[in-house]
């Protein structure tokens, strides 16, 4: 592991790269931002960049992109079947992932889709350590259901478990007895475990859900949209991979599993997704559903440019300079924010800094979302767009009846390489200012909901005029600052 030491001691992240091409954000006042939110639906998927400052909503897509990334866009070659760049891509995976079949789709839901499509069916099972809200919606949409086995060190918000990620095994094999195998198509490990705060697991529970999967004879699928950052914290804190290459340990992953996918706008800073597997039969299972949704098997729905990124996307991958400004951030982010008090979900994870709405905002019951009224808040006063993690973003039972979340969170993604670190000083502060002022934040309320993946679209509105009285401190204190 590469580790640069400053003389004075601090601890600060370096950033290995430069910067050259810029985008100029705006940083709105806040009568404009307070207009932008209710024409939002208090809904920060609603908001345009325009009047954002600093989007923290993903990281999806919105990596930065290498020089020899978008140098490779140039050389793409534009063919509908058999082009070149596809066959570049189809190496990237062998090399990195270790896969020999590739199935390209045009993003991670859309693989979610074809394996859904090809494996589960009404009476299905999918054990998983933690869904992910696209993932959980296919296997609902195809009439399976889904079982989330983490231990519960997980949902601890303030931990030093190094691996919150992880499959709860004993659990896992009690599941798979009293549901019978054949009811099992897959069991799912998510990597970086998305929703409970980028939480990775560790290869040596990977190694157990493999040898439970081996001995019922089920197939095991890993979603690596967020492998490399995976790959990255098992470097820093599995002890038998502490001399091992990102490479290496990336390869020791995907060895374990039977099929592998990933939405490529997070694991190579592209566009795009793909299932790959080293089984022709499992390749044929799925192989003609390609083309039916998602265009010819030699570009899945992605343009030749994307296909040429992700290529050189995925070897990048295996580079620790790019993969480790992200998480790095992310922890400098979360010990300052700790530091000052703030709940944050610790140990620090991936793809984000993950405040704790539950306990901010414990004045605002789970049925007045407490996140997604922290992240309209937040977003007033800074420009800041993060994203609600909370019970927005769960989807209602199969009666219609409102599902609370196992964790109310503000999501404050960090993307690999795109904000500087007097940036992330300033989410520091703002977040602090609004964690001292959480009292005046309030609730919200549905006026339109949709009702397939509600929180991308919904509307809200807060239940009393709580947006102008946080306004009004914020000019109290702040004077005519933006
Ligand atoms: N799996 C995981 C773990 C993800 O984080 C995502 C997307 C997907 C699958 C679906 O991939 O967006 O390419 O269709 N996560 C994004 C996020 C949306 O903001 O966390 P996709």
């Amino acid at each position: 592991m590469q580790e640069i030491k400053f003389f004075s001691g601090e601890n600060i992240p370096l950033e290995l790269h430069k910067t050259r091409i810029v985008q100029k954000l705006h940083l709105v006042p806040i009568e404009r931002r307070l207009e932008a939110l209710y024409e939002g639906g208090f809904n920060t998927f609603r908001l345009t960049t325009k009047d954002v400052f600093l989007d923290m909503l993903t990281d999806s897509g919105t990596n930065a992109m290498s020089d020899e990334q978008l140098s490779a866009m140039m050389r793409a070659d534009d063919a509908y079947a058999g082009s070149q760049s596809f066959m570049r891509l189809q190496k990237a995976v062998e090399d990195v992932l270790g896969k020999k079949y590739y199935l390209p789709v045009h993003q991670g839901r859309a693989a979610e889709n074809i394996l859904a499509k090809a494996y589960v069916k009404s009476g299905s099972l999918i054990p998983m350590n933690y869904h992910f809200t696209t993932s959980m919606a296919h296997i609902t949409e195809h009439g399976g259901k889904i079982v989330e086995l983490l231990y519960d060190e997980a949902y601890v918000i303030n931990s030093e478990h190094p691996f919150k990620g992880n499959m709860n095994i004993e659990k896992l094999e009690e599941i798979i007895r009293l549901n019978t195998p054949k009811n099992i198509p897959f069991i799912r490990m998510e990597a970086s475990t998305n929703l409970i705060g980028g939480q990775p697991f560790s290869v040596k529970n990977l190694r157990d859900v493999r040898a439970l999967a081996d001995k019922y004879g089920i197939r095991l699928v890993l979603d690596a949209s967020l492998l490399g950052e995976n790959a990255y914290l098992v470097l820093k804190r599995e002890e038998e991979f502490k001399n091992s290459s990102l490479g290496e340990i990336i390869k020791t992953m995907t060895d374990l599993a039977d099929i592998v996918y990933f939405s490529a706008r997070k694991l190579s800073s592209s566009r795009g997704g793909g299932i790959c597997t080293n089984d022709i039969g499992i390749y044929r299972e799925m192989e003609a559903l390609i083309p039916l949704y998602e265009g010819f098997l030699t570009y899945g729905g992605i343009s030749v440019r994307e296909i040429e990124s992700m290529a050189v996307g995925l070897y990048e991958t295996l580079d620790e300079t790019v993969i480790c400004q992200s998480p790095n951030y992310i922890e400098y982010l979360v010990n300052a924010l700790d530091k000052k008090g703030v709940p944050v979900i610790k140990p620090a994870g991936v793809l984000g800094a993950h405040i704790d709405a539950m306990q901010i905002c414990s004045h605002i019951p789970q049925s007045q979302y407490p996140a997604g009224s922290l992240a309209a808040a937040l977003y007033l006063i800074s420009g800041i767009r993060g994203m609600e993690r909370g019970s927005v973003s769960n989807q209602r039972d199969e009666y219609g009846n409102e599902t609370y979340a196992d964790m109310e969170l503000v999501r404050l993604a960090i993307p690999r390489r795109v904000f500087t670190l007097s940036q992330i000083k300033y989410v520091e502060d703002r977040v602090h200012w609004l964690y001292l002022n959480r009292e005046l934040v309030g609730g919200l309320k549905f006026v339109y909901e949709p009702p397939v993946l509600r929180f991308f679209m919904g509307g809200l509105e807060p239940i009393n005029d709580w947006p102008q009285k946080l306004m009004a401190k914020f000019k109290e204190d702040f004077g005519d600052s933006l």
